[in-house]
């Protein structure tokens, strides 16, 4: 598993730092809609930056140079996710930049509202489309009204043309899109869902993966109830179109240390280090700038290290590395597991 080299660390059968199994890079903080939900619009507000191509492309040297310049380590970088901060595409290289990343041997995903999709489509040549893992378009809803009052674009026109265009584009340059949605009130309805799943069928896209929002004002996930998991699944399958509703949030926490901190840090476009991916901005999971330090030099330092004991999980939101950090906990409960890996 991806995490085992961290359980055999957490359970001090090495020594070794384990190098980070996946990494988010922000290109941009600046946005061109303005989502209701969304849990980065403070940290965007204060930090309206857009990250230089050549400070990328020299990251990503760092980051795919990193056994060489820590030989005593274990783990690598399975995979480099492109998100925000803000909208990604909004960065007018971040076709070469995605292609980099590629050509350094990662694989790579891209978190995006699609809406200048055609920067990737067009940056990303045809033999490197495969260590496109996926692209995952944000939508929300495929009802032009519903998606507009939700997403409240900044532009004079609404977006929602623009992505479903971009959504086919795509899919027809041979990635695999994923269309996205947050759950909540304003999009649960039959005709909601039922909208939803018809534009996976028209645009071509590989599948809806949909998850609950998180209430920022409360820090509650939206409940999936039993009656909306039927329906979602009857729509589904009306459709013929197949679905992921992850709800590994939901689940409660058997950790109160956050052991994904050493798995997952988010490179933010100012160039904040943030190792928790629901903490952009926030100065205990700081640490440090990889835009003037050496991310690999600070990986388990002294820092890092306290960084993870200060942190109790207890006050945290529900958030995406839940999953994970249950499994860490089960070894660390249990590190007899440990010893049976392959066979
Ligand atoms: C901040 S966005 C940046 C990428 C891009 N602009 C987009 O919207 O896809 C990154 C991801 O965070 C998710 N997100 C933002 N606010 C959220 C919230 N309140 N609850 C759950 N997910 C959220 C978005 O759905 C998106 O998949
Ligand atoms: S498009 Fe993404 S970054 Fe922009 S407001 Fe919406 S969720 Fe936030
Ligand atoms: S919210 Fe808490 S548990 Fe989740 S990633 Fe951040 S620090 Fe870890």
């Amino acid at each position: 598993m991806p995490y085992t080299d961290l359980s055999l660390r957490l359970t001090g059968r090495t020594n070794l730092p384990v190098l980070p199994n996946h990494v988010d890079i922000d290109l941009t903080n600046v946005c061109n809609q303005d989502c209701f939900y969304c849990n980065s619009a403070e940290f965007r507000a204060k930090n309206l930056i857009t990250g230089q191509t050549n400070q990328y492309l020299n990251l990503l040297d760092q980051l795919a140079n990193w056994r060489q310049h820590t030989p005593k380590s274990i783990g690598s970088i399975r995979n480099i996710n492109f998100t925000g901060g803000g909208e990604p595409t909004v960065h007018k290289n971040i076709g070469p930049i995605m292609a980099h990343a590629i050509d350094k041997g990662f694989q790579v995903t891209l978190i995006s509202n699609g809406s200048k999709l055609h920067r990737v489509v067009e940056g990303i040549s045809k033999d490197k489309v495969e260590s496109v893992a996926w692209i995952g378009i944000d939508v929300d809803s495929a009802n032009p009204e519903t998606y507009e009052s939700i997403r409240r674009s900044l532009t004079r026109d609404t977006l929602y043309h623009t992505v479903v265009t971009n959504i086919k584009m795509a899919v027809d340059a041979g990635f695999r899109v994923d269309i996205k949605g947050l759950l909540m009130p304003q999009n649960t309805n039959e005709q909601e869902l039922n909208a939803l799943f018809e534009m996976v069928s028209y645009t071509g896209a590989r599948q809806l993966h949909i998850r609950p929002f998180v209430d920022m004002d409360t820090n509650k996930l939206f409940e999936v109830t039993e009656d909306l998991k039927k329906l979602i699944e009857e729509i589904a399958t009306k459709h013929k179109v197949k679905y992921r509703l992850p709800l590994g949030r939901e689940t409660g926490r058997t950790y109160s240390k956050c052991h994904q901190m050493f798995l997952y840090p988010i490179l933010a476009a100012n160039g904040d280090i943030c190792i928790c991916c629901e903490g952009r901005g926030q100065k205990q999971f700081l640490l440090g700038n990889w835009k003037n330090q050496d991310i690999r030099d600070l990986w388990w330092g002294e820092k890092h290290i306290e960084i993870y004991n200060s942190v109790n999980t207890h006050l945290c939101p529900p958030c995406k590395p839940n999953k994970i950090n249950n499994l860490i906990q089960e070894d660390i409960d249990d590190p007899s597991k440990l010893e049976r890996v392959v066979m």
